[in-house]
């Protein structure tokens, strides 16, 4: 090892070799900004590395938090900076190595191989919270609920609240203790976090979650209202809070202020984050599934995804069918077909993770959308009635999954299927029996059983 490095320890105990102790002080910034979400670690690690280029955490860091935006077009800059780190493998420590190994496998799409090698980071050293976060994230990216929740399961018993960013690791488990349908425990540990830290908004979230799947729309509002102080203002994760509530008046059949949501604070400007789009388009496209006039607003949003689609076709299929919502939104269904192309050929040629991610679930469902917007309703639901229970395949969570189950649903009732309808509004009713937005769905289905009885 080059004598000028010395390898120190983070406020957890994990090994960070470094030339100069300023390094260690920024790489700490940023993983404050990456747990928070307040500000931008790229910045500071920028920083880092002017000052000692030779900072191999700070490359590392740089392609991580780089990668865990789910877009190909950090692909160059990620690929220098996983470059920058190899380079400097002679100089790097066993755990610095397989954060280098692990970046290498996301950008090369082995998703799965990335969290199996920061699997072995924890082994070593349990309270890694850069390889624990990493983990969490490609968990929800490629919706693998058990391990959102256990990932974090198999380390937190080495963690204690004395350690600096421990409320972050609560509420990735409250996170997975949700998507596991552990209401009560996923509330309790998402409630202990916001104790120690009030500012956590993954951990508003995570509570946000549970409000969510119980029904608790009016609870939900004034839960995140009261705490919009804290989660809100300069947070770079705000815009998904502000979509929760946006729901939440959904629910409650206030379309207008889910709507005057979308307009102050979930897409107040343009943006070209993927993540930030999926969840304008999946707040416009429920809103339009029940009549509500957003049609000035699709042609903004298919703007925006239609600026990335060049680069980001086929890349993640969660986002290319976000896409699709609003260029088939904005009526421009050549547009869409070109996406649902770019997700044919990754269905064939991806690597084996996000190859399947395509195949099984992004196709099917890019199909089942582009035919609901045709009016081709019976084609929606012999596209999107078989991948019900394997959507969590391709991402993202149970809430924002919801939209296939509703789309799917409006496809039943146009399409003038009683049965399939009454269904899904009798599953719907069990989980959510007093939303208006049920009645709302249930009145519609009622209307094509009247229909029938009548004829
Ligand atoms: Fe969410």
């Amino acid at each position: 090892m080059d004598p000028k490095v010395i390898n120190r320890k983070d406020a957890r105990g994990v090994p960070v070799s470094s030339c100069t102790p300023q390094s260690l002080d920024h790489y700490e910034t940023a993983l404050y900004r990456f747990q928070s979400y307040f500000g931008d670690p790229t910045e500071v690690l920028a920083e880092a590395l002017k000052e000692d280029p030779e900072f191999v955490m700070g490359h590392v860091f740089n392609a991580s938090a780089m990668l865990m935006m789910s877009e190909r077009q950090y692909l160059p800059a990620i690929v220098d900076s996983i470059r920058a780190a190899e380079d400097l493998s002679h100089k790097a420590n066993d755990r610095e190595r397989l954060m280098t190994r692990a970046a290498r496998q996301w950008m090369e799409g082995d998703w799965t191989g990335a969290c199996v090698t920061w699997d072995r980071v924890l082994a070593d050293h349990p309270t890694d919270a850069l390889a624990l976060q990493c983990g969490h994230l490609t968990d929800f990216y490629t919706g693998d609920s058990v391990n959102l929740r256990d990932r974090v399961g198999r380390v937190i018993g080495r963690w204690n609240k004395d350690m600096p960013g421990y409320s972050y690791v609560l509420g990735m488990q409250a996170f997975g203790f949700e998507e596991c349908n552990h209401f009560e425990r996923a509330e309790e540990t998402a409630r202990a976090a916001l104790a120690i830290e009030p500012r956590d908004g993954w951990s508003v979230h995570a509570a946000v979650h549970v409000m969510e799947m119980q029904n608790r729309y009016q609870e939900g509002q004034r839960f995140l209202r009261e705490r919009e102080d804290d989660w809100a203002p300069d947070n770079g994760f705000a815009f998904h809070n502000w979509w929760h509530l946006a729901l939440f008046h959904m629910e409650e059949g206030d379309f207008a202020g889910a709507l005057a949501l979308y307009d102050q604070q979930i897409l107040p400007e343009p943006s070209d984050v993927s993540l930030q789009l999926v969840d304008a388009s999946a707040l416009l496209w429920r809103l339009t599934l029940q009549g509500v006039d957003t049609a000035s607003r699709w042609k903004t949003l298919a703007d925006l995804w239609s600026d990335k689609t060049a680069t980001e076709n086929g890349y993640y299929a969660f986002n290319d069918l976000h896409a699709i919502m609003a260029l088939v939104g904005a009526g421009r269904i050549d547009e869409a077909r070109e996406v649902r192309a770019a997700v044919k050929v990754a269905a064939t040629i991806n690597p084996t993770l996000t190859r399947a991610m395509s195949e099984q679930v992004g196709l099917p469902a890019c199909d089942g959308f582009i035919a609901f917007a045709e009016g081709r309703y019976e084609d929606a639901v012999d596209a999107l009635l078989p991948i019900r229970s394997i959507a969590n395949r391709f991402g993202g969570s149970n809430a924002q999954r919801d939209v296939l189950t509703q789309t799917l649903l409006s496809s039943a009732i146009r399409a003038g299927n009683a049965g399939l309808a009454a269904n899904l509004v009798g599953e719907r009713t069990v989980h959510k029996p007093f939303s208006p937005l049920t009645k709302r769905f249930a009145k519609q289905q009622g209307g094509i059983v009247a229909t029938e009885r009548a004829a």
